[in-house]
């Protein structure tokens, strides 16, 4: 599979219409083009309209929204138990209030009776992703219909899951560069779904996205200092290769154009990994925390050489290292996925914090990354990579998976329609 050298090889205008990272910075003031709007009708950009990224996702199309879109600064993902006795009638209607629902937020209207309507008017690339857990096809009557790879992932060695952030029958994602924006379309459509389904676990993560010196979004770093996100699929080609599922791959005619969702939970040990020198870190990554380069390379989008030999005898890659594994460097593309991965920090709660001292809260803050990834099938992608990293990745020490759940992503839907009606109708 081909890859970028640099994201400054492609236009402003093509790095921000098929995919790229796009600046969450908008409200920062810095220069960023908007991927719908960015020029006038002569085709001179409107100095307003090329500071500021278009602030609607269009919401309609073959795929849904906030999977391809360039990443925003905020994303809270909602998973929801269905309630008892809602059975396929009830699923139709649910799904239809959120997809209205979601539809209109998304391209900045408010819903109908929305007192707060002023909280949908900018919507600042709001988008709203629902998937289904196999809970939600069985209750909709139509369980075997359900992809085969969907439920839960077999168990990885290295694995402390709590079902606290396990299966569900629903989820929704919400991303947006407005975090008030994000919080109000969310009390909306938990507001709006209550009769058939109840929120169970909420995650709530958040980026910032660099702008380089020539204007182009960078690529945002997780809270171990690293760019995260370098090695992803960026044209239309690697999407229809690595995430979008087509009629060779789906099991019912309604899957295609969908994606599969992985969301694991990775909670970080700060105070070990703070004790570690800058050298472990960057050898047990596999690249450098300044330049996201492989230890091999010079740039971010240098391609890693892991057959390269140093000085000292020894692979320059360690075989361990973090890209190494994670890599599909034996060409086997399928193992690819679309990683859209949201840091998180929450403080220590108040029962823990009880009685300790200021440092120790801080080194006891719940800290890590919601892995959030999309493929067409985590049995050739997810599973083997995972399987790779639990049994050797040098990160290991310092990261532990706490949280687990799959969910089939529809495709997405015509003006009008609701998320998975031709699956479910
Ligand atoms: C919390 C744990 C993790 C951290 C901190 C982390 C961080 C990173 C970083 C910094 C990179 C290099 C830059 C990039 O390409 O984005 C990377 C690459 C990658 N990671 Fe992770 N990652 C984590 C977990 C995972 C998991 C669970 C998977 C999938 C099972 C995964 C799959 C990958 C892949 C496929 C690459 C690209 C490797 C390549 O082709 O060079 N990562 N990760």
């Amino acid at each position: 599979m081909k890859r970028h050298s640099s994201s400054g090889q492609l236009s402003r205008r093509s790095f921000l219409t098929t995919v790229g990272l796009v600046s969450a910075t908008a409200a920062a003031g810095v220069t960023t083009a908007c991927a719908s709007g960015e020029a006038g009708t002569d085709g001179s950009a409107d100095q307003q309209g090329a500071d500021r990224p278009d602030p609607v996702v269009p919401f309609d199309g073959p795929h849904q929204a906030g999977i391809a879109t360039p990443v925003q600064a905020h994303n809270t993902t909602v998973a929801f138990t269905l309630r008892d006795g809602v059975g396929p009638k009830e699923v139709r209607r649910l799904l239809n209030i959120w997809t209205s629902d979601a539809r209109r937020m998304c391209s900045g209207e408010p819903v109908l009776a929305d007192l707060e309507p002023e909280l949908s008017s900018d919507p600042g690339r709001l988008t709203v992703t629902c998937g289904f857990g196999r809970g939600l096809f069985t209750a909709a009557g139509v369980a075997d219909r359900a992809p085969r790879w969907l439920g839960p992932l077999p168990a990885f060695s290295t694995d402390r899951l709590d079902p606290r952030w396990g299966e569900r029958d629903l989820v929704i994602q919400v991303c947006g560069d407005d975090r008030t924006t994000v919080s109000h379309a969310l009390r909306i459509l938990v507001r709006g779904g209550a009769d058939y389904a109840r929120p169970s676990w909420t995650q709530t993560g958040f980026l910032d996205v660099p702008v380089g010196p020539d204007g182009e979004p960078g690529t945002p770093r997780n809270l171990f200092g690293f760019k995260d996100g370098t090695v992803n699929p960026r044209t239309e080609t690697d999407f229809d290769e690595q995430v979008w599922i087509d009629e060779a791959e789906a099991s019912h005619p309604a899957h295609v154009g969908g994606t599969c969702m992985v969301i694991r939970r990775v909670a970080f040990d700060m105070p070990l990994w703070e004790s570690a020198d800058r050298t472990t870190r960057e050898v047990s990554m596999g690249r450098t925390i300044t330049e996201g380069a492989p230890l091999t390379g010079r740039a971010e989008f240098d391609e890693p050489d892991l057959a390269a030999i140093g000085d000292d005898g020894l692979p320059v890659i360690d075989a361990h290292a973090h890209i190494a594994l994670a890599g599909v460097h034996d060409g086997d593309t399928r193992q690819r996925m679309l990683r859209r991965a949201y840091n998180y920090d929450l403080p220590v709660t108040a029962a823990r914090a009880d009685g300790l001292q200021d440092a120790d809260l801080v080194a006891l803050a719940d800290t890590g990354l919601i892995f959030t990834c999309f493929q067409t099938d985590p049995r050739t992608s997810f599973i083997p990579v995972q399987r790779r990293l639990a049994d050797g990745d040098r990160l290991n020490e310092w990261i532990s998976h706490v949280g687990s759940a799959v969910f089939f992503i529809p495709p997405g839907t015509a003006e009008g329609e609701y998320w998975g009606e031709k699956l479910l109708g």
